[in-house]
């Protein structure tokens, strides 16, 4: 039997069952196929924002960077494209690099081509990291400022995303949140710069009280590549990676992965 570190109780291998909403546990689903996982992704990315829209006529959603989820905004862009009213969806991003919009390594050119182009989006429900500004810093500011004004916050409040998508690095990292960082330790700022050593490289990413305080984030994984770090990220609260700190004070903690991802659970 394995033994669950409190935060990462599986529902069941292969669970067939669907996430209940707002549920206290962390959901862990792992699929036999990647087919399976980004239909199920799909779907469950839906549910929730026609959910969100029914009580809310809107459904926020902080997009994530890197190669995976091109496999889910395929889904949604054509088996699922006809499951939310697209107009009433506003895109963020959790993170972004320190490039202009139309660099290959643009998360924001990633999600344009592969999901926002696909569908009449409104321009201003499209709201990107300005990662073209010089000064990282800069940017991330001004990102915070953003998400001050469209989510009506007050001085010490943080936005509440209706969905954060999230992946996971071979180092435990998520979003722009890397071991050793110093974002890790942001806890006012709802955005930083972040210089990562490890990549020289600066980022611009969303901070842990924006994560934790999200209504839904998942965790989308795919590949045998990411076996070993999956398989310490829910299994050993020892390891101390950037991704464990990602729980919801009062949302859903899901974990979305392919088999080969979840061979060592
Ligand atoms: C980024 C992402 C990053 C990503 C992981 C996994 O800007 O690169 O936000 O956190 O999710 O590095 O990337 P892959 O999906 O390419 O494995």
């Amino acid at each position: 039997m394995t033994s669950w570190p409190y935060w990462a109780r599986p529902a069941a291998p292969y669970s067939t069952a669907q996430p209940e909403l707002m549920s206290s546990e962390p959901q862990v689903r792992v699929f036999p196929s990647t087919e399976e996982l980004f239909r199920a992704a799909a779907e469950t990315f839906c549910r929730i924002g026609s959910e969100a829209i029914r009580q809310r006529e809107r459904f926020t959603v902080a997009l994530s960077g890197g190669s995976t989820p091109r496999s889910l905004h395929q889904q949604l862009a054509t088996t699922f494209s006809s499951q939310l009213p697209w107009d009433q969806v506003f895109f963020f991003w959790g993170d972004e690099r320190h490039v202009p919009p139309d660099f290959p390594e643009s998360n924001f050119r990633m999600a344009k081509e592969t999901l926002l182009s696909k569908f009449p989006v409104p321009a201003d429900h499209v709201l990107r990291m300005p990662g073209e500004l010089p000064d990282a810093n800069q940017a991330a500011g001004l990102y915070e400022q953003t998400l001050r004004e469209f989510f009506h916050l007050a001085p010490g409040q943080f936005p509440r995303f209706d969905f954060v998508l999230l992946g996971i690095g071979g180092d435990g990292h998520t979003a722009s949140l890397f071991p050793g960082t110093k974002a890790l330790e942001e806890k006012q700022h709802l955005v930083a710069g972040n210089w990562v050593e490890q990549h020289s490289t600066w980022r611009i990413t969303v901070t842990y009280p924006v994560l934790n305080n999200a209504a839904n984030v998942m965790f989308l994984v795919e590949g045998s590549g990411k076996a070993g770090i999956v398989s310490k990220a829910l299994k050993d609260p020892s390891a101390n990676l950037p991704c464990q700190r990602v729980r919801p004070e009062n949302g859903n903690l899901m974990w979305y992965m392919d088999q080969t991802a979840g061979a060592g659970l």
